[in-house]
């Protein structure tokens, strides 16, 4: 069990067998910050991380986006409006004007953040930590994505 209380898992492929790696007794996540470099590089790159509680999850992915000029968001309990007012600002601080209007649904935001990003030759990363909070408030999101 105790193999299980101190790893958390990284796939770059869903489908793919999980791949479980050792919390470290501080930060030097070279393996894991290897792993999800190679996801960046493909295109359409996607990796799910998860993992049990207090493993080192967000402090990964916060360290892997200061490092990539990447894009840390999280998501709350929020409704879906809020949460996505919330993520325009951060998309903003990026894209200036991103957050100047409103956006009715998830579709309307994810094709102006991909378009702005093809414009500017922005790959990423953009994290969302807590993703299944953001799919809770419109379960429509996964399908945008
Ligand atoms: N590599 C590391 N070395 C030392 N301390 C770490 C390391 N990674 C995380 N921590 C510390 O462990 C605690 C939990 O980290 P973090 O919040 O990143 O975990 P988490 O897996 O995202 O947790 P949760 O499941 O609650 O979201 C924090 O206090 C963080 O500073
Ligand atoms: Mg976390």
């Amino acid at each position: 069990m105790d193999f299980f209380r101190t790893h958390y898992g990284i796939t770059d492929n869903p489908c793919a067998h999980d791949v479980r790696v050792h919390a470290l007794p501080d930060l030097n996540r070279v393996a894991e910050l290897r792993r999800l470099d190679a996801a960046l590089q493909r295109p359409d790159g996607f990796a799910a991380i998860w993992g049990r509680r207090r493993v080192g999850k967000s402090r990964l992915l916060l360290e892997w986006c200061a490092s990539r000029e990447g894009l840390y968001t999280v998501a709350d309990g929020s409704a879906a409006p809020v949460q996505r007012r919330y993520l325009a600002g951060e998309v903003a601080r990026r894209f200036p004007g991103f957050s100047s209007v409103e956006y009715p649904d998830w579709s309307s935001l994810l094709d102006r953040f991909r378009a702005e990003a093809v414009a500017s030759g922005w790959r990423g990363p953009w994290v969302v930590d807590e993703l299944p909070y953001l799919i809770a408030s419109d379960r429509s999101l996964p399908s945008a994505l």
